[in-house]
């Protein structure tokens, strides 16, 4: 391992730093050929004064730090790493910071021993990792790998935004299966729904769910899917209680959405189960038996299963030049579908589906 005799030796590991320049690499090039890219070429850094690249214009925030003294030195880098933002107040490095201290040493030690030439920047045993965005001689520009084939940082490759907090994640993550995962525990009754359901949806659905003017029809359509304008319900149409449950906890009363409690989305859920004669008057609804309703429509659901059919699977990439042996002939006009307006003024005019 090669090692500057002048710097000191940082604690951590420099193959480990090497991976971790991964995090960097979107802005900044180490290496014998590296140069200033949207960062500063970081070849020597340690131990040289803040802001001393030549030919990169750095942030008058980074040149007052330097005026004052700043040097990149252990103690200086890793505070800088840990919080650029916070450390050089006004700096244009804008990447959230490494909060582990481990991993702040590692790359501290991959940057101490890379010297202002560049060596030191690629492995001398193993060859730099597929992924790693160290630029050496032998690996021209256009070679070096694409900043989303490297190491992503936590936060998003373009260092933007914040990790979503877990409180966050729970409040989004409603989301339930056809087998019931995912249901909140609780239950509600078809008496109880048919409350909610005069009080808080029948003025737009229908005392019935029969759709009032032009608002959706929630109940009814049996044996409508084949007809030229199929009634779709929950219960002509639907596969699964679960669709009802999450659509009516997501999005229902229409501009009032999330307003609903747990049970109440259960009871409400039952109370359209009877309306579409799926239950008796006297159901409740709960997590128990939610999964053993299934709605009569679900076979008429079916896994896509495309590539396993001979068409499909016998097929590699599709052809996209030259697919056919000699010159291309039209076969056929749209005209002929119907679809393309005649021109002028006969009774055909405007063509098309109605
Ligand atoms: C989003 C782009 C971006 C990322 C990611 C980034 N930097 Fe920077 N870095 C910059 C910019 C821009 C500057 C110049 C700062 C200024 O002028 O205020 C800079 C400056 C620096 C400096 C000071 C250089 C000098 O000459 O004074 C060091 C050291 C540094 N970065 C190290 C790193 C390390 C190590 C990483 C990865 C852990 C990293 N940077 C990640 C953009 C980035
Ligand atoms: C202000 C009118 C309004 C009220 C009140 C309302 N809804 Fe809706 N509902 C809509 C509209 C509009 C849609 C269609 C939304 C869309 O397609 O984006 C809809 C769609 C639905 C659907 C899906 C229908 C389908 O087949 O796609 C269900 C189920 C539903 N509402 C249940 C309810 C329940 C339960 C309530 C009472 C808690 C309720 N709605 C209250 C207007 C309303």
């Amino acid at each position: 391992m090669l090692m500057s005799s002048t710097a000191g030796h940082a604690a951590g590991n420099v193959d480990a730093g090497r991976k971790l320049f991964g995090q960097c690499a979107a802005c900044h090039a180490v290496g014998k050929t590296a140069g200033h890219q949207f960062g500063p070429m970081l070849n020597g850094v340690m131990e040289r004064p803040a802001a001393s690249a030549d030919g990169y214009s750095y942030s008058d925030a980074l040149k007052q730090a330097a005026q004052n003294g700043l040097v990149w030195d252990e103690p200086s880098l890793d505070a800088f790493l840990e919080s650029p933002m916070t450390y050089v107040v006004g700096t244009k490095m804008a990447f959230a910071g490494m909060r582990d201290e481990a991993q702040r040493q590692d790359m501290i030690a991959f940057l101490q021993q890379i010297d202002s030439s560049g060596s030191g920047a690629t492995a001398t045993v193993e060859p730099p990792a597929a992924n790693s965005l160290v630029s050496e001689s032998s690996a021209p520009e256009a070679q070096r790998p694409l900043a989303r084939d490297t190491t992503v940082p936590e936060h998003g490759v373009l260092h933007l935004g914040r990790l979503a907090l877990p409180e966050e994640v729970a409040a989004w993550d409603i989301d339930i299966r056809p087998d019931g995962l995912g249901l909140p525990t609780g239950s509600g009754s078809v008496e109880t729904g048919g409350q909610i359901y005069d009080a808080q949806c029948a003025v737009c659905h229908g005392v019935f769910g029969e759709g009032a003017g032009r608002w959706p029809v929630l109940a009814g359509g049996f044996d409508t899917l084949s007809d030229e304008r199929p009634e779709k319900t929950i219960g002509s149409y639907w596969p699964y209680v679960s669709t009802v449950y999450d659509y009516v906890r997501r999005a229902m009363p229409f501009g009032n959405a999330r307003s609903l409690s747990d049970d109440d989305v259960y009871a409400l859920t039952a109370y359209l189960l009877y309306l579409n004669d799926q239950v008796s008057e006297d159901f409740t609804l709960s997590t128990d038996n939610f999964a053993s309703i299934t709605l009569p429509n679900v076979d008429n659901f079916i896994a896509d299963d495309r590539m396993e059919e001979v068409h499909y699977a016998s097929r590699e990439e599709p052809c996209m030049q030259d697919c056919i042996p000699g010159e291309a002939t039209v076969t056929q006009r749209a005209r002929v579908l119907d679809v393309t307006p005649d021109n002028g003024d006969d009774d055909n005019a405007g063509g098309g589906i109605d």
